[in-house]
């Protein structure tokens, strides 16, 4: 195996999507609190606005970069601009994802497609973009945030553990190529951690971090390496269990454990 790209702030840029809110927003800054120029993308310009304000004084700083990731044609402009007038992406967080608590009845489709549309192929836009240009530089860093719900079906998490699966299992298979061409590829799988999308559960969240924790658990494990960045361990670790379990077992203790046990409503 080639040795794998690690990025460093000399070598070029960070780009972290999904930064107008929660994880994307406090990793932005702890980026460019170690050195980072960070372009941050998302749709609501005004909130990047007041991120790069708030990176002021730090050692790197913050560079809005509006867009939506489900615009296949606009996040390959968006990333051809950004490394024309700030250098090469060495570092990239794809952040950005959504949540819909669904059910199977009444049955929701359109937030089925809305969900994979942004949490997969929103994804995808953004590695088609970057990929080319990082494999012709043979230097890259990709870390892709998924979640410790991709690792097996949970309550009202049809279309979010679905689209998490899928991103688990998309990035494990890309590594096979991408650690021949030397760049780095990561899966990041948050349990709980405090931020707007979290706000929308009513069941219990055990071992609930801070979002700066958070923050600097995904940034230092850019900086080891590694190719799963997992936090709080226990919940990632009680899960991964979890799955290896019997499904009757797996249904059973997963019902008890979030109160789901013969919930009609
Ligand atoms: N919080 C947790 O406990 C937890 C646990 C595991 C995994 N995660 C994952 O962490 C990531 C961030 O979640 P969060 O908790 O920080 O939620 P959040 O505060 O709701 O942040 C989501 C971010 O994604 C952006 N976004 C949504 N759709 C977009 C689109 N089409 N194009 C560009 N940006 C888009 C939002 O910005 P705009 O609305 O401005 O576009 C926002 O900045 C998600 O992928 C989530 O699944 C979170």
């Amino acid at each position: 195996m080639n040795m794998l790209y690690r990025a460093k702030p000399v070598d070029g840029i960070a780009w972290v999507t999904g930064a107008s809110s929660g994880i994307g927003r406090a990793a932005a800054l702890e980026l460019a609190r170690r050195g980072y120029v960070v372009a941050v993308t998302a749709r609501r310009l005004p909130d990047l606005e007041t991120l790069a304000v708030e990176a002021q004084g730090l050692k790197g700083r913050i560079v809005p970069a509006p867009g939506d990731i489900t615009d296949e044609a606009g996040i390959l402009e968006l990333v051809s601009s950004l490394e024309a007038a700030h250098g090469p992406i060495v570092l990239a967080f794809l952040n950005a994802g959504i949540y819909y608590p669904l059910r199977a009845s009444p049955f929701d489709a359109a937030a089925f497609r809305q969900t994979f549309n942004v949490n997969i192929l929103g994804t995808v836009n953004c590695l088609a973009a970057l990929l080319p240009r990082m494999t012709e530089r043979r230097m890259g860093q990709i870390g892709i945030n998924a979640s410790v719900a991709g690792y097996g079906g949970l309550p009202r998490a049809g279309a979010y553990a679905g689209s998490k699966a899928a991103l688990i299992a998309m990035v494990e298979s890309l590594k096979f190529d991408t650690d021949n061409l030397g760049l780095t590829l990561q899966i990041i799988n948050p349990g709980f951690v405090e931020t707007p999308l979290t706000a929308l559960n009513d069941h219990p969240m055990p071992f609930l971090m801070k979002l700066d924790a958070a923050a600097v658990r995904v940034c230092d494990g850019f900086e080891k390496g590694g190719f799963e960045i997992i936090f709080p361990r226990r919940l990632a670790y009680i899960l991964k269990f979890l799955n290896l379990l019997p499904y009757r077992l797996y249904f059973s203790l997963i019902a008890s454990a979030t109160g789901w046990k013969g919930k009609k409503d």
